[in-house]
Order: structure tokens, then C-alpha cells, then sequence
């Protein structure tokens, strides 16, 4: 038996000011899709926003429903609509924010695993890393790319 370990790797910003003009509209794309944000039931609104090669950006937020599954995260809507409006226009960016009753969680709101998955094959699609950026209240949290916060990523049926 061998112990091995996994380093996760990110950059922590203490304010949006510190980001790269790219990324901080970015950012503000997704503060700003918070607002669509449909929660009734949980409470906790999400907003997202996806940058396309080319410099479009796509919003989008959670939408919740009475029967609860059948009510989807902020990530999926904002790629599902990316990727629905423009398709094979590769994803380069991700944006998320969110926190309870609308305001922002202090440190950043992390993508469920349906989430990252997704993220991971429109990753494949582009060829390309795409960035996810987690805007906190007190730090924005940036990963280069989709693998360095879904390690191990299922991408290939060919292993
Ligand atoms: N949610 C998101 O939109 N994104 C996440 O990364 C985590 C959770 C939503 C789903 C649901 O509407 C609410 O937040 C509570 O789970």
C-alpha cells in the first residue's frame, strides 16, 4: 500500500478590486444574476455567470420548485443556457456567488458535485481550462481550471 496525496491549488483575493478587469466583471455578472435568483424554499440564492470566448457573457441563478429535483442550481442553469444560446462557443469562465435571503455568504458558497461535473464536460468541450471563480464576501476564491476543484474528474470513456 502506497499513502498518496492530492494538493488542491487556488488563489484567495480579499476584494474584487485585486481581480483582473476580466474577471472582476465577471464577478459582478454573477452578484448581479443573484437578483433572478427563484429560492422560495431553501432560502439561499444563487447567482452565476459564464464568460465565452469572445467575451459574451451568459447569466443565470438557482430555480427551485414545489417538487423539489426538479428545481436546478445557479452553475447548470447559467451553462445549460450558455451552451443552449450558443452552442460550441467554447466556456472559458465561471463565476458563483451566493448566500441566504440574497446577501453573500463571507466565505465563498462552493459548487455541489452535479455542478463541477457539468462544469467538467464543457471544460472537454472548449479544449481549453476553463477558470471558476467562488465570490465570498471576504474572499473570492479563484481555480485555474475545473480539475482543481473536481479532482479525479470522470471525462473519458476511453481509460
Ligand atoms: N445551489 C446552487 O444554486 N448552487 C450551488 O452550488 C449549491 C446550491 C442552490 C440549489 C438550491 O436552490 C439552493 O441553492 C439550496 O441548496
Amino acid at each position: 500500500m502506497k499513502e498518496r496525496q492530492f494538493t488542491v491549488r487556488y488563489e484567495a483575493y480579499e476584494s474584487m478590486e485585486e481581480l483582473c478587469e476580466e474577471d472582476r466583471v465577471l464577478c459582478e455578472a454573477a452578484i448581479e444574476a443573484q437578483k433572478g435568483s427563484y429560492a422560495p424554499y431553501s432560502r439561499f440564492n444563487v447567482g452565476a455567470a459564464v464568460r465565452l470566448e469572445g467575451g459574451t457573457i451568459v447569466k443565470g441563478s438557482n430555480q427551485e420548485n414545489i417538487a423539489y429535483p426538479s428545481g436546478l442550481c445557479a452553475e447548470r442553469t447559467t451553462l445549460f443556457a450558455a451552451s443552449a444560446n450558443y452552442p460550441g462557443v467554447p466556456i472559458r469562465s465561471l463565476a458563483v456567488t451566493g448566500g441566504p435571503d440574497g446577501t453573500i455568504c463571507e466565505e465563498p458558497a462552493t459548487p455541489c458535485g452535479a455542478c463541477r461535473q457539468v462544469m467538467a464536460e464543457y471544460q472537454t468541450l472548449a479544449k481549453a481550462p476553463m477558470s471558476v471563480l467562488l465570490v465570498g464576501r471576504n474572499e473570492i476564491w479563484k481555480f485555474a481550471c475545473v480539475d482543481d476543484i473536481l479532482p479525479f474528474i470522470f471525462d473519458s470513456l476511453d481509460k
